[in-house]
């Protein structure tokens, strides 16, 4: 099928590339010219394991292509794929402008054939203003459906093509007809298929980043609880976990999400809810989003009390995107972290393997090289639990540090062997003797 793919960020140029991996023909349109050459030439512009090596095989075999505006080629597209961004406004609610926007710009290409298929996370409602702005430009009724996302980063390409569910809100079931021929490879190998109307659709993928939010500050809490009575939050976890209606998954104790999604979708589902008038139903999320940002700030507390003053204090910081094997830094715990440390007078430093480039920031000292990083530091925090700093040889490292005290904020060290090279052991949600 012939397909195109509007705003190619971290999901649509994983949709693209992915779209065509399954055999379709590609054209994928952002309104950024600098994405659009950068993909047309084989580089994707962020980091994302395997997906540079399967957008050169599209390239290679011509199914996909990359242009900044619509025109004739795309306007015969039968499939029209929107993924563009729904950033937080400072209301906490989801700027929905974008969407507008591609739909204005979509809307005079579209004939009574085309199919245009929302993605991105939406407000639930959206996908009906939407068509009413479509109603207004057609002479025919255009067909719009949603179908959310749930990839994740760092295994983007990989979620794509073999989703846990497919989910399809649609108004009926015609509508989605087009959408179901171009998922058939997947469907055909079992995937499950769930059909809703669009404002489910819409609020699946709210609802289900709420809940993963909410596991993961419900495990948080555990830990503030574990830290004031001296228990173990991590063992609680492992304890807890074996309840199979509770699973262990998502249910590590730490410095808690960040990202473009899951902060952004929960403040948005909230301000959803008060518009809606049922505010009270989401107050918990309020108390997730609190939750988790005081895990930020328990890590420069606990800097506090290994340092004292802050100023002039040299801390190294191991990861600083939002989560291993993702460049992302939107609302990274980690960054955030780095610059509360930095405002305090810390001379901060911070190692990333793929996300130094976006950090950006003149008060913070980037260092590719983690040995290099680690050079005199009085305290290291684990920022990232990317797999080079979850097995870094603590003997190495404790040659290059001043004082040999990290803070695992994603409790990933090995304790025993951190301590049997000298270091001190402080960890989110436990109280570990250090002796
Ligand atoms: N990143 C994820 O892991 C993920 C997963 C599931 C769902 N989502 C949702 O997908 C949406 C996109 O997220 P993202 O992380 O890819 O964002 P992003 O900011 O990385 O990408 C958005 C892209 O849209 C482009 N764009 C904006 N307006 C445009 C227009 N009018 N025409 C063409 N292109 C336009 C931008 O230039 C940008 O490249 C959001 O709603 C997000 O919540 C993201």
């Amino acid at each position: 099928m012939k397909i195109s793919v509007i705003g190619l960020g971290y999901l649509g140029a994983t949709h693209a590339v992915a779209m065509a991996k399954l055999g379709h023909q590609v054209i994928g349109i952002d309104n950024d010219q600098a994405k659009v050459a950068s993909l047309s030439r084989g580089k994707v512009p962020f980091f994302e394991p395997g997906l540079s090596q399967a957008l050169a095989e599209v390239l290679a075999d011509g199914s996909i292509t990359f242009q900044q505006e619509h025109n004739q080629h795309s306007a015969s597209a039968e499939l029209h794929f929107l993924c563009v961004g729904t950033p937080q406004q400072p209301d906490g609610s989801a700027n929905t402008d974008y969407l507008f926007a591609a739909i204005r710009d979509l809307a005079p290409q579209l004939s009574a054939e085309s199919l245009v298929v929302g993605k991105s996370t939406v407000p639930v409602g959206t996908a009906s203003r939407l068509r009413g702005e479509l109603a207004g430009k057609a002479e025919f009724e255009p067909k719009l459906v949603w179908n959310p996302e749930f990839l994740r980063e760092g295994t983007a390409l990989e979620d794509s093509l073999t989703p846990d569910r497919i989910v399809i809100g649609a108004g009926n079931r015609s509508d989605a007809e087009k959408l179901l021929q171009a998922y058939k490879p997947i469907l055909d190998r079992g995937t499950p298929l769930v059909e809703v109307d669009v404002q489910t659709a819409e609020l699946v993928k709210v609802a289900a980043n709420a809940f993963l939010a909410t596991k993961v500050s419900f495990i948080n809490a555990m830990a503030e609880i574990a830290e004031a009575s001296g228990a173990d939050a991590v063992a609680l976890a492992d304890a807890i976990g074996y309840d199979e209606r509770i699973g262990n998954k998502y249910l590590r104790t730490g410095i808690g999400f960040g990202g473009g999604c899951l902060p952004k979708d929960i403040r948005g589902f909230v301000a959803r809810a008060n518009e809606l008038g049922v505010g009270s139903s989401l107050d918990f999320l309020v108390e997730v989003d609190k939750v988790n940002q005081r895990r930020r700030q328990r890590v420069v507390e606990l800097a506090k009390l290994e340092l004292g003053d802050l100023a002039g204090k040299r801390i190294a910081i191991l990861g600083i995107a939002f989560k291993p094997d993702s460049d992302d830094l939107r609302d990274s715990p980690a960054l955030e972290i780095a610059r509360m440390l930095s405002a305090a007078g810390a001379k901060v430093t911070v190692t990333d393997p793929e996300a130094l480039a976006g950090v950006g920031d003149e008060a913070l000292t980037t260092e590719p090289d983690v040995m290099a990083a680690l050079s005199g530091a009085e305290l290291v925090i684990l920022g990232t639990e990317w797999r080079q700093y979850r097995d870094l040889d603590p003997a190495a490292a404790a040659e290059q540090v001043a004082t040999k005290t990290v803070i695992d904020g994603r409790n990933v060290l090995d304790v025993s062997s951190w301590q049997q090279a000298g270091w001190c052991v402080i960890a989110l949600g436990r109280n570990i003797d250090n002796g």
